[in-house]
């Protein structure tokens, strides 16, 4: 089987422009490349959904050269792919704390999630994203309506319930841990751990990471067949 929602946390661009003794922002400029080439790993394979963490309400705490070059990197890929992904049917939204970024960025991001409404790919970028954050003002918005606190009703209030919960979520770079990402939609979520960087991630490496899924025994908490 594979995966109907794929989620990857892009980790590692840092480190790979280190080893090159060139400045972060080159890594991230190398990880939005990664994005647009495993995009179309993802369509070929068949799968329709694809999450990619981009910046997390965390990584607020770099420094302002970092956070300022990653926020003009989103808007120059913005600009530069809007055509493309309306030719390639790519639906493309954003989940997270998006009144945090310019009302440029904000501009922006609703135009192009507008021109790609039709698509029947969605990439959901997440941007000044936390799960926690997603949790608590999902909680906040029930909590004003007066609503009953169910998982239905709490789900339908996190930022994309139209979408499947991830089957699979991917995180480059070595590093063993969540920081944050799709804690409510992750409950059932298979994981794959790779140690290559993010901007090195290739189509070898992409189709391990499905391989591995394929082979998992999805339980749900039922038992072993
Ligand atoms: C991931 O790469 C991208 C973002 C968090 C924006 P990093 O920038 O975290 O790269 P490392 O972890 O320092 O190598
Ligand atoms: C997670 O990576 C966030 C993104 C990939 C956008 P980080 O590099 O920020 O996470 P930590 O600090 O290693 O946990
Ligand atoms: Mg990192």
């Amino acid at each position: 089987m594979v995966p109907d929602h794929l989620a990857i946390i892009m980790d590692g661009n840092g480190r790979w422009a280190k080893s090159r003794r060139r400045p972060r922002l080159m890594g991230h400029r190398a990880g939005a490349d990664a994005l647009d080439r495993v995009m179309h790993y993802c369509k070929d394979a068949g799968i329709r959904y694809l999450t990619v963490y981009a910046f997390s309400t965390e990584n607020w705490k770099r420094s302002d050269e970092e956070v300022s070059g990653l926020m003009k990197l989103l808007s120059r890929y913005i600009k530069s792919k809007a055509k493309r992904l309306v030719e390639d049917g790519v639906r493309f939204r954003v989940i997270g704390r998006r009144a945090d970024l310019s009302e440029k960025l904000q501009k922006e991001i609703a135009d192009l999630e507008e021109k790609t409404r039709e698509g029947d790919f969605t990439l959901l970028v997440a941007l000044s994203y936390g799960g926690r954050d997603e949790i608590v003002r999902a909680a906040a918005k029930l909590a004003a309506a007066g609503a009953k606190f169910t998982e239905e009703a709490l789900s339908a209030c996190m930022d994309a319930p139209d979408v499947p919960d991830p089957d699979l979520i991917i995180r480059t770079s070595g590093e063993l841990r969540t920081s944050n990402f799709l804690l409510w939609e992750s409950a059932y979520s298979e994981y794959y751990f790779t140690d290559v960087l993010w901007p090195d991630f290739g189509k070898d490496e992409f189709d391990k990471a499905i391989e591995s899924y394929s082979k998992r025994e999805r339980r749900m908490g039922g038992r072993l067949k």
